[in-house]
């Protein structure tokens, strides 16, 4: 049975960190620098399948140079957060839509699909193995990172037959620093078009975001806005989270799943939260010269950044060729945005009601 099948083999490790030194790792993890001692490593060969399910010591892995993932990208990956709940357990928020997305991010990409059960498994096991990196305290989780590259080697284009599923994982505190963020507004580069893998979750869309980001840094900005690539007029989301808009009215705006932007989970439960409060909420297309105009008339008074990583973080203002507009308090002091993230984190981390059965322990 699928069970058995997906028994992971847990090695010896021959190093692990010192409590001491992992101790002082976890005291200040910033985000994405301090890994676990473990990664859980999974095989796929055409013919075989998926085997050799593995929890082992997280190290450096060999790649021949001709792996087809290092000349054509064939690579995806997930974030999702492990947290440690009051009574000292542990919680999931949403594994099965990560678990989900990343099967669907595999089939845009044409890679072989890991099943959802060998996800979950490989993720929980890590979890299990490195649970004392979990950190406390108000900002911190265990971000885990499952990602899948093409292992084979061949250097014609065509969907590899060998693949390397991976988990690894990081203590982290809050990705930014603090308040409000500040948005570059990218007129001269786009992220994704129709057709293309805007909706996956490969490192490609990333790559092709980097140079945005970094004109937006140039700008002093926190992160990119993309608009969309045919009219370049309508918002669709950042380099690495979803976008909100509060209205005068108490009404939220969200640009709609097109194919162009990541389904965000974060994006998917807001929405839920928010209609739970009664809150009217709208997925549909927001123009930036309208968003420009309703915030100059006071229409548009709060928006924010929602992800794995950023949470729910407000913006402070957009700028861009358009000039700056700054949005609600302009300081982060914004109370749809605040009331929506202390609901979504109090059940992320088991200290609220969880009426949708999102949160599972680990
Ligand atoms: N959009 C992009 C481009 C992202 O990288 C992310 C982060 O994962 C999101 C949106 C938000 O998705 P989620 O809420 O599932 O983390
Ligand atoms: C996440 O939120 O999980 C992401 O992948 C986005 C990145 C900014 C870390």
């Amino acid at each position: 049975d699928s069970a058995d099948q997906f028994r992971f083999t847990h090695l010896p490790h021959p190093a692990p960190v010192s409590v001491a030194q992992r101790t002082e790792l976890l005291a200040n993890p910033g985000f994405g620098r301090v890994f676990t001692d473990h990664m859980a490593v999974v095989r796929y060969k055409e013919g075989q399948g998926w085997h050799n399910p593995t929890i082992e010591a997280r190290a450096p892995i060999a790649l021949d140079p001709a792996a087809a993932v290092l000349h054509y990208a064939q690579e995806i990956f997930e974030g999702m957060k492990a947290y440690r709940a009051a009574d000292g357990g542990v919680v999931m928020f949403r594994p099965d839509a990560n678990a989900r997305r990343f099967r669907q991010s595999a089939e845009r990409m044409a890679m072989a699909e890991v099943p959802e059960a060998l996800f979950l498994d490989a993720v929980r096991e890590l979890v299990r193995a490195d649970r004392d990196w979990i950190p406390s305290g108000e900002s911190a989780s265990l971000y885990l990172r499952p990602f899948m590259i093409a292992s084979e080697a061949f250097l014609g284009v065509k969907p590899s037959s060998e693949y390397l599923f991976i988990v690894i994982a990081s203590p982290v505190g809050a990705y930014f620093s603090g308040g409000a963020v500040s948005v570059w507004v990218s007129e001269e580069y786009t992220r994704a078009a129709p057709g293309g893998t805007g909706a996956a979750k490969c490192g490609g869309n990333y790559a092709a975001s980097l140079l945005a980001q970094r004109e937006a840094k140039r700008q002093n900005c926190d992160q990119v806005l993309f608009l969309d690539a045919a009219e370049h007029r309508w918002i669709e989301e950042m380099g690495g989270m979803n976008v909100f808009f509060v209205m005068d009215d108490g009404t939220l705006v969200t640009p709609p799943l097109g194919g162009t932007i990541l389904p965000g989970i974060t994006r998917d439960t807001l929405l839920t939260l928010a209609r739970d409060r009664g809150l009217t909420v709208r997925e549909e297309r927001y123009g930036i010269d309208q968003c420009y105009a309703d915030a100059a008339s006071g229409r548009l008074v709060e928006a924010f950044a929602c992800g794995t990583a950023a949470v729910v973080t407000p913006i402070g203002r957009f700028r861009g060729h358009r000039g700056e507009i700054v949005i609600g308090a302009g300081n982060g002091a914004d109370p749809v945005t605040g009331d929506l993230r202390e609901a979504l984190i109090g059940i992320q981390r088991g200290q609220r009601p969880d009426p949708h059965g999102w949160v599972q322990r680990i």
